[in-house]
């Protein structure tokens, strides 16, 4: 067998020449949506901070005040001594804004959805999932052992075909993002609720993109498309939402019947198995949910900027999908374009990120431009100027 060296040097430099290789920078925030990264100063359009809260005084007056209060670290899973009152107010509160009966806080998204699958359906039973969904809820399926069918991106008949498939399975779960994170549009819950109703399934929505930034005070897609009582589905429906987005903090939180939340509590290995987040987190996202609720101008910000951004990009021949939130996808094809796009707007003083398989399916690399409340409008003015220019630029550019 050769050596590990030899072998992952020759993996490493086979996505060098697939351009699939990420690199990290080090990054550090300066004014506004302003980054600095290994050392440049870059106006951003990277991240998830949609409502702009990760740098708001307030929550970090909060984690101070946990972290004085109880320490840096929780010491242990929450099911032995990680359990802080922090933690318990938390998942209280969040419980109550979403509407439903009980929620259980998860120290990262990944870890609940990759948790909780496992928890809910196993080897005899089957997952539905949607095409386009985030790669930790497909391990989750994967971990489960279920069947795992996967149907055309938000197609209704698609769905119920597989539910249809399915119906020899003793637990039929379908799992779909409720903002699709690459792509930025919704899922149809209504309708998908409907024919789990039908096909007497489950459904699972993770809401990482939609918690704080859709629905009356951001309280996420299912007031969005008026399920505005989920609690009373939740026979039939689990909510989870991360809080790393635009809660501006960390962690996640799956929320539905209370026999489930305490089942997952039970079975998510990794909820169960795992050092519980510091509770000075659980402090931070507290006030973070005070202000997601009160200060309603964040997403007036965002929709305005959402609108300037679509006109900007309209005169450009790349596909923009029209999107109802804060991710804006420019559609450019294969990974060379994509970078290509990226390195020009980065040499303006941008930083839009190209998205590039297995992130995204082969041949649809693109950028991924997210705005947040943190964005001027004249930032917005800055990025569709500069993509203009390296439109027209690749245009008079013939192929090689
Ligand atoms: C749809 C979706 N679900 C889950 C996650 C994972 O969440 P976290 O970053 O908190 O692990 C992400 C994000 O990055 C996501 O986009």
């Amino acid at each position: 067998m050769a050596g590990l060296d030899e072998v992952f040097e020759a993996t490493v430099a086979s996505l060098d020449a697939r351009q699939q290789r990420r690199h990290r920078r080090v990054v550090a925030p300066l004014e506004g949506a302003t980054l600095q990264a290994d050392g440049r100063a870059l106006l951003s359009f990277a991240g998830n901070d949609y409502l702009g809260l990760a740098r708001h005084p307030a929550l970090v007056e909060a984690a101070h005040r946990g972290a004085r209060q109880y320490g840096v670290g929780a010491t242990a899973s929450p099911v032995v001594c990680g359990h802080s009152p922090a933690h318990a107010a938390l998942e209280e509160e969040l419980a109550r804004f979403v509407g439903m009966p009980r929620a259980l806080y998860f120290y990262a998204g990944y870890a609940a959805n990759s948790g909780a699958i496992p928890a809910l359906v196993e080897r005899g039973d089957a997952v539905i999932s949607d095409a386009l969904n985030h790669a930790c809820l497909i391990d989750g399926a994967r971990l489960a052992r279920a069947d795992l069918s996967v149907y055309p991106h938000n197609d209704l008949a698609g769905l119920e075909r597989a539910l249809v498939a399915a119906r020899g399975a003793r637990r039929r779960l379908v799992v779909a993002d409720a903002v699709f994170s690459m792509d930025g549009d919704l899922a149809p819950l209504p309708e998908m609720l409907a024919l789990c109703e039908r096909h007497d399934a489950w459904l699972y929505v993770d809401d990482a993109h939609g918690f704080g930034v859709l629905g009356e005070g951001g309280r996420g897609s299912l007031s969005h498309w008026g399920l505005a009582t989920p609690a009373r589905h939740a026979s039939r429906l689990i909510y989870m939402a991360t809080l790393g987005k635009a809660a501006g903090v960390a962690g996640a939180f799956i929320a539905g019947a209370p026999a489930v939340v305490e089942w997952l509590m039970q079975r998510s290995r990794t909820f169960f198995f795992a050092t519980g987040a510091p509770p000075m987190i659980a402090e931070a996202l507290r006030t973070s949910l005070q202000l997601i609720e009160s200060e309603g101008w964040r997403r007036e910000r965002l929709a305005a900027l959402r609108v300037q951004l679509t006109e900007g990009l309209a005169g450009l021949s790349w596909p923009a999908p029209p999107s109802a939130c804060a991710i804006q996808p420019v559609i450019l094809g294969d990974n060379a374009t994509a970078m290509a796009v990226m390195a020009a707007l980065e040499a303006q003083g941008l930083w839009v990120p190209a998205i590039r398989p297995p992130t995204v399916a082969e041949g649809s690399a693109r950028l991924r431009i997210s705005l947040t409340a943190a964005h001027q409008p004249d930032d917005v003015v800055r990025l569709c100027t500069a993509l203009a220019r390296v439109h027209a630029k690749l245009a008079a550019t013939p192929p090689v």
